[in-house]
């Protein structure tokens, strides 16, 4: 029996989050849930979007499956999602991104897997307005060597194990010499101890365009937060957008899954949501946690169901639909 921390979400999180359970429950593996509350319904709850008592299960469980949580732009709290990577120091946030049979999108057979280093940078939250009167600000984004070597390892090591065959270092380091700069001197060094693998690197802008234009050229990619955030979403863009897509915060440790894309306000309630993303997050969990057989079942059942078309989300097909519960009736029959 595994027991793990449940934080349904904010906006979409708790629809989708019903679907990942019913979906695990099918796959008979035990999971005892400890369900936590976090972001907005820990703000009206506690008046604390990260209450103690869930660091404390998260610490306790080390495993936590995540709905999206709501971060207010411009204002407010900061991000909750931030301060539990940052918490458990989860530096890898890795996120496959697979094209599937059945989706129209402008690729097919993409297969890349995106290594994003979660801890530092722009996100270390070191920003402030220069004067009372707000007439500038300023952010601190500071890399560093031990970060930059633990992810571009982790990067390496996967590629090997995973038997791919190339790594891309993303950077901007023409501009930011040092930070950027750093990162790629960083990855370059840690590629000499894997000379199987074919390493190269790319400017971020050049690196955006050649996704678009070519994304197979690519298979294992590493990059530092902000780009590796934004590159994210432009990959779900390129094999059928971002209910397809998962993703895995991995620290020494403790694990978290979730799926790539935020709460969705815009679509919370209306039971459209495409529960594939953290079902997929869920999948990689099993996975995580040794429950081999189950993970293939749930990869596979949603590849199905996405590839027969009948019982998709309206992202999906906007011209015949299901509800997200409809989807889930699917995957589930199919697993
Ligand atoms: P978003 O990812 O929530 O939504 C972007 C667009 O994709 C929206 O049109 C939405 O309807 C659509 N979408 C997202 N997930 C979908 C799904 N499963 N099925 C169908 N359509 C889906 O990004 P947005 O709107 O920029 O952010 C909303 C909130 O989510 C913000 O507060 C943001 O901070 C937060 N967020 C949280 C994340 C997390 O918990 N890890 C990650 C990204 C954003």
């Amino acid at each position: 029996m595994h027991t793990i921390t449940l934080i349904p979400g904010d906006g979409i999180g708790p629809e989708i989050m019903s679907a990942a359970l019913e979906v695990i429950k099918a796959t008979g593996v035990k999971i005892e849930w400890e369900y936590q509350e976090a972001g907005l319904a820990a703000i009206e709850k506690y008046k604390d979007p990260l209450p103690k008592h869930v660091l404390e299960s998260i610490q306790r469980n080390k495993l936590v499956l995540k709905g999206p949580l709501t971060t207010p732009v411009g204002t407010g709290f900061r991000s909750v999602n931030v301060a539990i990577r940052k918490e458990f120091d989860l530096y890898v946030n890795l996120r496959p991104v697979k094209s599937f049979q059945g989706i129209p999108s402008i690729w097919h057979d993409v297969d890349l897997i995106i290594f994003r280093e979660n801890t530092e940078e722009f996100y270390s939250g070191i920003e402030h307005y220069i004067d009372a009167s707000k007439s500038a600000a300023e952010a601190i984004g500071i890399v560093t060597r031990y970060s930059s070597e633990r992810i571009s390892r982790y990067a390496f090591e996967y590629a090997r194990t995973h038997k791919r065959k190339k790594v891309t270092i993303v950077h901007k380091a023409n501009i930011l010499k040092y930070t950027s700069g750093l990162f790629l001197e960083v990855g370059q060094q840690i590629s000499r101890d894997y000379p199987d693998i074919e390493t190269n690197d790319k400017i971020i802008d050049n690196f955006s365009m050649q996704l678009v234009m070519n994304p197979h050229q690519f298979d294992v990619v590493v990059t530092t937060n902000m780009f590796g955030d934004i590159i994210s979403d432009l990959c779900a863009g390129l094999v059928g957008g971002l209910g397809l897509a998962p993703g895995a915060n991995i620290g020494k440790d403790v694990a978290m899954f979730e799926a790539v894309h935020g709460s969705a306000p815009d679509i919370a309630g209306k039971k459209i949501a495409n529960p594939s993303a953290l079902i997929l997050a869920a999948a990689m969990m099993m996975r995580h946690i040794g429950e081999f057989e189950s993970a293939n079942k749930i990869e596979k059942a949603v590849a199905k169901t996405i590839a027969e078309g009948k019982s998709v989300t309206k992202d999906i097909n906007h011209a015949n639909f299901v509800d997200t519960q409809g989807m889930v009736d699917a995957i589930i029959s199919n697993l």
